[in-house]
């Protein structure tokens, strides 16, 4: 289970988190696995906290579109009919799970349901995606969709390249985007009454470079928003000065010729890589948005602030294990993160109708999962969880909700079921 729902987590973190996550609840969930075992399949489903696992349907004519994964094979997604009140409303989420910048790298993904829908399975819908009240009290009602992530680059590129073998690969995550949110149009989604489009990590930046192009297939007087969940990545500077998130979105930006997402104001006037950034291109977007990010996002401490490359006597191991092991000065190292995170959200905070939600938790992915999206043990700002804020801001207009916590370790309590690293 903690395997099957941190897919949609990066895959340098995505145990990690799966484990943290489920050591947290270890002894409500052994309960839970053991009651569900003994039951009858048929009313497995039924049972309160019992996982929902949502089939996986393949794009229709994705070779004759050039819409296909890595590999050739047709994309994927997961569609979950809305009921009730929410029977025209849709969530559309956008999978995540890092990039590949080489082609060595993009050949090895061909090989795991990352590059390839040979690999993808049914999977389970939780957090932001689950249909039951008590776990999601806004939108657990809507259709609900889950766009698989077999690109390697945000669903932003088009191109195509050489493998090892001489074999193709193709770069067309731009015409995975467009091509399934065309299929879904004759599904329902052409007459949805609001929409959202989220996603998270390399699926929240996906949501942040395709939010106007969401919004502009939809009548002005329909409501569409965006959630982008920690895709605010930063162009920031490891221990020995590299700048490793930028070595990484240049390769994928020239790999994949990501260009024609990105906006055209930007790519006037700088490099690429630049533009591709969240930083720079959400100055671009005029859909409402909200933000949800830690200012110590648990991924780019590991990754890019202090990889361990840039560390070669590992003293940052103990850490980026637990932050309450850092320091002082590794401390103010990430303390220095989160201040330029906070200044490039100076931003998003001048947009009247945008949301934020900026905690001081180490952690990535929230929304994806039911203990972090909306549980007693969730993180909380403004006393709100994720979800409500996220519902505060999506039902009201334009008051957005803007939270930002104070400094690690400030004086937030609701952090301590949430070290994820
Ligand atoms: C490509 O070559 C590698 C070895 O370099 C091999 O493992 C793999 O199966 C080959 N793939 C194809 C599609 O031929
Ligand atoms: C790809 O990303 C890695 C970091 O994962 C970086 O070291 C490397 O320089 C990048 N390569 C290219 C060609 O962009
Ligand atoms: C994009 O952002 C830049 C910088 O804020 C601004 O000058 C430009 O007018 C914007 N263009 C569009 C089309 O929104
Ligand atoms: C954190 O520090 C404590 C006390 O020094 C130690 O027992 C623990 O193993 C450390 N944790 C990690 C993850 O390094
Ligand atoms: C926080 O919210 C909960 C319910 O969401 C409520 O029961 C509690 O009283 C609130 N606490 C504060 C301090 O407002």
């Amino acid at each position: 289970m903690a395997m099957g729902t941190a897919r949609r987590t990066p895959l340098v973190s995505r145990r990690r988190q799966g484990f943290a996550v489920v050591s947290a609840a270890a002894p409500r969930l052994i309960v839970m696995l053991l009651a569900v075992a003994a039951m009858p399949s048929s009313s497995v489903a039924a049972a309160a906290g019992s996982p929902e696992v949502v089939e996986l349907t393949l794009l229709a004519n994705a070779r004759e579109k050039g819409a296909v994964c890595l590999d050739g094979s047709p994309p994927g997604y997961h569609l979950q009919r809305g009921f009730g009140s929410g029977e025209h409303s849709w969530i559309v989420n956008l999978e995540g799970g890092a990039w590949c910048n080489t082609t060595e790298d993009c050949s090895d993904r061909k090989m795991t349901d990352l590059g390839s829908s040979k690999f993808m399975k049914a999977i389970e819908f939780e957090g932001i995606l689950s249909n039951k009240r008590s776990q999601n009290p806004y939108f657990y009602n809507w259709n609900k969709v889950d766009i698989r992530y077999c690109d390697g680059g945000s669903f932003a590129g088009d191109a195509e390249g050489k493998d090892r073998n001489g074999t193709k690969l193709f770069f067309r995550g731009l015409r995975i985007w467009e091509a399934v949110v065309d299929e879904l149009m004759g599904k329902g989604l052409a007459t949805a009454k609001q929409a959202l489009l989220s996603g998270c990590s390399a699926g929240g930046l996906a949501a942040l470079l395709h939010c106007d192009d969401f919004r502009a297939r939809f009548a002005l007087e329909v409501p569409v928003k965006c959630l982008s969940d920690a895709g605010f990545f930063l162009d920031a500077k490891d221990l020995s000065g590299e700048r490793l998130m930028r070595s990484i979105f240049s390769g994928v930006v020239q790999l994949q010729n990501v260009r024609k997402v990105l906006p055209k104001d930007c790519i006037a006037e700088k490099d690429p890589t630049e533009c591709f950034f969240p930083a720079e291109f959400i100055k671009n977007i005029s859909t409402p948005t909200f933000i949800r990010n830690s200012g110590y996002d648990s991924y780019q401490v590991g990754n890019i602030v202090a990889p361990g490359g840039s560390d070669p006597g590992q003293s940052w191991a103990s850490c980026k294990a637990d932050i309450r092991n850092c320091t002082s000065a590794q401390i103010e190292a990430l303390h220095g993160f989160r201040k330029e995170l906070v200044e490039a959200l100076e931003v998003a905070q001048r947009k009247r109708d945008w949301g934020l939600f900026i905690d001081s938790c180490f952690n990535h992915c929230q929304t994806p999962f039911r203990i972090s999206w909306h549980s007693p043990i969730s993180l909380r700002l403004g006393n709100k969880t994720i979800a409500e804020a996220v519902a505060d801001w999506y039902i009201g207009g334009g008051h957005g909700v803007k939270e930002i916590d104070c400094e690690y370790p400030c004086i937030n309590p609701t952090c301590s079921s949430q070290l994820d690293l």
